[in-house]
């Protein structure tokens, strides 16, 4: 049997496989479940500063391909709608009756210094293993300067990842979003402010349909919608070709990856991991088949790694990164030409 435990950004976990933050980590009883079916950690569901934001009700859109369901899960979900003390106090108590498992915390709190420090105390105090800063949600809250304005903005991403260092020892790992022309300068940003890993990615601003009667963008509540955020299936490429351009640039090379986006099955996280990445999170692929496919996550990555002769993951990550070149170089293998 190959070894699956594994460190990422410096976080121990007896598997690669964590619940991305998102409605499969948002409570005590979801993440008592997930650790229960086998998953090696959390990212805890977005805190940010009391009073909680208010979701709308109607917030998912699917896009199906070919009468089947689903290809892309669209959502326009804000961070967590519970009081940050019963976040904290559930954290607190799922880490006791843990410990051997990852439990990440996400946080989203205004630009500013004193926020930061006030809910980092707090995590702190839970025994949670690290965070997670959510640079990331396109939607909702970028509105209000936070997540992808945050994220989209290379020195605000240094600047609030060295706030967050100053301020706590814990591991910290920035969340990227993917909405940006070149997610290389971001991920230099974070590693410049001190982040110890960064996660990609977080959702792609999207509408996925339109109703042709009512003439309103789907979902929508009262005849009116809003841009989402589109993750599943559908984003994998987008994802494992942005984690290859961080393992790949000489300015990020070895920064600690934890790959997010459409993986559901065991070969999809050995791809992201085979491009460089630590470890993977999921989050549509537990929403559309629940906790238990860790199971054939772990069992199908094990006899794959048997099979290889891997015995640890480090044996293969990163080997398919290194076969990622420039195009240029692409052309001048087919014709050739070492000079042209
Ligand atoms: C309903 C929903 C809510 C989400 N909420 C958060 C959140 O609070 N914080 C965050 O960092 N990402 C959030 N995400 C993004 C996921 O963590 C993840 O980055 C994204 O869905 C891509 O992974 P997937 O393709 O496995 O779903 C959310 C995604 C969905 C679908």
């Amino acid at each position: 049997m190959a070894d699956l435990s594994c460190t990422i950004a410096g976080i121990p976990s007896p598997n690669p496989f964590w619940v991305a933050s998102a409605p499969p980590s948002d409570k005590y009883y979801n993440v008592d479940r997930a650790f229960r079916a086998g998953w090696g950690g959390v990212v805890w569901k977005t805190l940010g500063i009391d009073p909680p934001i208010v979701n709308v009700t109607s917030r998912y859109g699917s896009v199906n391909l070919n009468g089947q369901k689903m290809m892309g899960l669209n959502n326009n979900e804000l961070i967590t709608d519970r009081p940050l003390e019963v976040n904290l106090a559930e954290i607190k108590q799922i880490k006791e009756e843990w410990p051997d498992r990852a439990v990440v915390v996400s946080l989203m709190v205004p630009c500013n210094q004193n926020d930061w420090e006030y809910i980092l105390r707090k995590v702190e105090d839970t025994g949670a293993d690290g965070v997670e800063l959510n640079f990331g949600c396109p939607h909702g809250m970028s509105e209000r300067g936070m997540g992808a304005a945050v994220g989209q903005v290379p020195d605000y991403v240094e600047m609030v990842t060295r706030w967050v260092k100053e301020n706590s020892d814990l591991p910290c790992i920035v969340k990227l979003t993917p909405n940006i022309t070149d997610i290389r300068y971001p991920a230099r940003a974070a590693k410049a402010g001190g982040a110890d890993g960064v996660s990609l990615i977080n959702t792609i601003s999207s509408i996925v349909s339109v109703d042709l009667d009512s003439m309103s963008p789907e979902p929508s509540i009262e005849g009116k919608g809003t841009h989402g955020g589109y993750c599943g299936p559908a984003v994998k490429p987008i994802a494992l070709n942005m984690t290859s351009e961080i393992a790949r640039d000489p300015e990020t090379l070895g920064l600690p990856i934890s790959a997010i986006g459409g993986i559901s099955n065991w070969k999809d996280a050995a791809e992201f991991m085979s491009m460089g990445a630590e470890g993977v999170q999921v989050c549509t692929a537990i929403m559309h088949y629940g906790f238990r496919i860790v199971e054939d996550m772990i069992e199908g990555l094990n006899h794959w790694m048997d099979e290889k002769g891997y015995e640890k993951i480090e044996d293969f990550r990163g080997m398919a990164a290194k076969n990622v070149v420039d195009w240029q170089y692409l052309r001048r293998l087919a014709s050739g030409d070492q000079n042209e």
